[in-house]
């Protein structure tokens, strides 16, 4: 009869080799984990608070020459944070409209707004998206010029034109010798904005003479007929919009408030947006216009590690605030099936070393050291992933993963590769011994070694075109998943 002892370490080898059985005989994780559980959704007060905070509204300064060109997007709050930045070359108000493109416009304009009658002082537009001004002609109220000009600035949706008097820069210095000031807006405004009467002192101090102020007369508003529809970014896709309705959902990431609708801007905000530790990079922002009582006051953008579309758009407003041009982009990865779902060879486990769009390749003399697998257990999300290490624990050898194809890449240009990586398998400490190299045309670019539940990890490439991109390693039984992998191109 064999000793209690020689009992108990048999029970013990029977416990841990029952915790390790292999992931090709359907094993389950030893520590599975949802980590797209609790993902976080937006904050919508501290969006309310800090739409409260900002003033983005302005008039045509009195003190600057006209035809200045477009200054670059601002960003005026993150998170919650009242800031004044720029985003450098991120801007698509410094170009002026490409004609032929999306940003042309067919049709005319629409009084918004009359002027007063000119012996009766009036007021300018004070509102957000500013963009610059222009004098044109006083000879007449030539509101065709103004019109014009708006034809010539990027993002113009709307011109406020207007006399403005005792400006003795427009009286006597700049060359244009008018004071019929036109005023251009990346948004429309209506009446109830025209809160600048003027009331500045211009003129130079004379003597003990009373310097004449500035006021304003006949100002009238025009708004474009159709509002420009915006350029996608490179390397997104518009999911949805504009409707009224802001996404409300998981994977929120937080916000920037930006001086205009920008939406190259805001695609820069999300490529620039440091990665979450569960949730990885930014994958999805949401653009929308506040508008509050009435008048629109800031334009968000908030980021998302999950991809969202229109039916969580669901958020209409709060209070006073209404959502407004609301728009959805999604980041396109240049990674075909990035998360092994294309794996569709049975409907409940299954695996293989290849498929159409994955290549596992083992160490020379090793058993199934790189597959994937269908089996939900064993993914972060959908039914696919990707293992590293012997299936079957038949050996220790490394194996790797690389797509079938090369990747559609642009020569020069820069990427971000994501996958998340699940250690987990065989818990501690027999998963200490785990690692993935992440290689780019067979150069190690980022690892992962070591004990962890699905982790996103990041790696910065420049593409040479019809790049190799391949993950090596597993060490089995510390084996190593791989799901959600994505390359995702970063502004020019
Ligand atoms: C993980 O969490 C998400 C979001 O809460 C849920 O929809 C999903 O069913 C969960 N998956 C598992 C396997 O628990
Ligand atoms: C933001 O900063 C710029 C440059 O420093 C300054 O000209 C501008 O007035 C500032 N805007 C606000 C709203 O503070
Ligand atoms: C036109 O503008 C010039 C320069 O500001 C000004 O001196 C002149 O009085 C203006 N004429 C009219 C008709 O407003
Ligand atoms: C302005 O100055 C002049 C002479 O310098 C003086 O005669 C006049 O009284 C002053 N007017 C006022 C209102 O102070
Ligand atoms: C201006 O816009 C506000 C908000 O949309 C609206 O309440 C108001 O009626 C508008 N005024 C005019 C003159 O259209
Ligand atoms: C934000 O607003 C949406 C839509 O009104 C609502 O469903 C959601 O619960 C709100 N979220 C928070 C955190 O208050
Ligand atoms: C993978 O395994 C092969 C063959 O055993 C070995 O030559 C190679 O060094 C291993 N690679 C890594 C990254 O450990």
């Amino acid at each position: 009869m064999p000793s209690p002892t020689r009992l108990f370490a048999l029970a013990a080898l029977l416990v841990s080799a029952a915790a390790v059985v292999p992931p090709a005989q359907q094993g389950l994780p030893g520590a599975p984990d949802n980590t797209t559980a609790n993902a976080p959704t937006p904050d919508n007060e501290s969006i309310v608070q800090t739409a409260g905070q900002v003033n983005q509204k302005t008039s045509a300064p009195v003190d600057t020459p006209p035809d200045a060109s477009v200054p670059p997007t601002t960003v005026t709050a993150v998170d919650g944070t009242v800031t004044n930045t720029t985003i450098a070359g991120a801007s698509a108000g410094t170009r002026r409209r490409s004609a032929g493109r999306l940003g042309k416009r067919q049709s005319g304009y629409t009084e918004i707004f009359k002027p007063l009658p000119a012996s009766e002082h009036d007021a300018s537009i004070e509102g957000t998206a500013y963009l610059t001004y222009t004098v044109v002609s006083n000879a007449t109220y030539d509101v065709q010029a103004c019109l014009d000009f708006c034809d010539t600035v990027d993002g113009c949706e709307f011109v406020n034109l207007y006399y403005e008097f005792n400006n003795y820069l427009l009286d006597f210095v700049f060359s244009q010798e008018s004071n019929l000031k036109c005023a251009a807006y990346g948004d429309i405004h209506n009446a109830t904005e025209k809160t600048n009467f003027g009331g500045q002192a211009s003129y130079p101090q004379v003597g003990n003479e009373t310097v004449p102020l500035t006021y304003i007369t006949q100002s009238s508003g025009w708004a474009a007929d159709s509002l420009i529809e915006p350029t996608t970014p490179d390397g997104y896709e518009l999911v949805f919009g504009p409707t009224g309705g802001a996404n409300n959902a998981p994977g929120y990431m937080g916000f920037a408030f930006l001086d205009r609708y920008d939406v190259t801007a805001c695609a820069a905000l999300c490529n620039g947006r440091g990665a979450d530790p569960v949730g990885g990079v930014c994958q999805y922002f949401n653009i929308w216009r506040a508008v509050v009582d009435g008048i629109p006051t800031t334009y968000t953008c908030s980021m998302y590690y999950i991809p969202a579309d229109a039916s969580t758009a669901v958020n209409f407003g709060q209070g006073d605030l209404v959502v407004t041009l609301s728009r959805g982009y999604s980041r396109l990865s240049v990674l075909p099936d990035g998360g092994f779902e294309g794996y569709t060879a049975c409907d409940d486990f299954c695996f293989t070393d290849s498929y159409a769009n994955w290549i596992g390749t083992s160490s020379s003399g090793g058993q199934d050291d790189a597959t994937v697998f269908f089996f939900p257990p064993y993914a972060r999300t959908g039914h696919g992933s990707g293992l590293l290490g012997s299936a079957d624990d038949a050996d220790s050898f490394n194996g790797t993963l690389t797509p079938a194809q090369p990747l559609t890449t642009e020569k020069g240009k820069s990427y971000v590769v994501q996958a998340f990586v699940g250690n987990d398998f065989s818990g501690q400490p027999l998963e200490n011994t785990a690692f993935v190299f992440i290689l780019w045309n067979g150069v190690k670019v980022g690892e992962v070694t070591g004990f962890q539940h699905y982790t996103p990890v990041q790696a910065t490439v420049t593409a040479t075109g019809k790049d190799v991109l391949s993950f090596t390693g597993g060490d089995a039984p510390a084996w190593s998943f791989l799901d959600d992998i994505s390359v995702f191109g970063l502004l020019e």
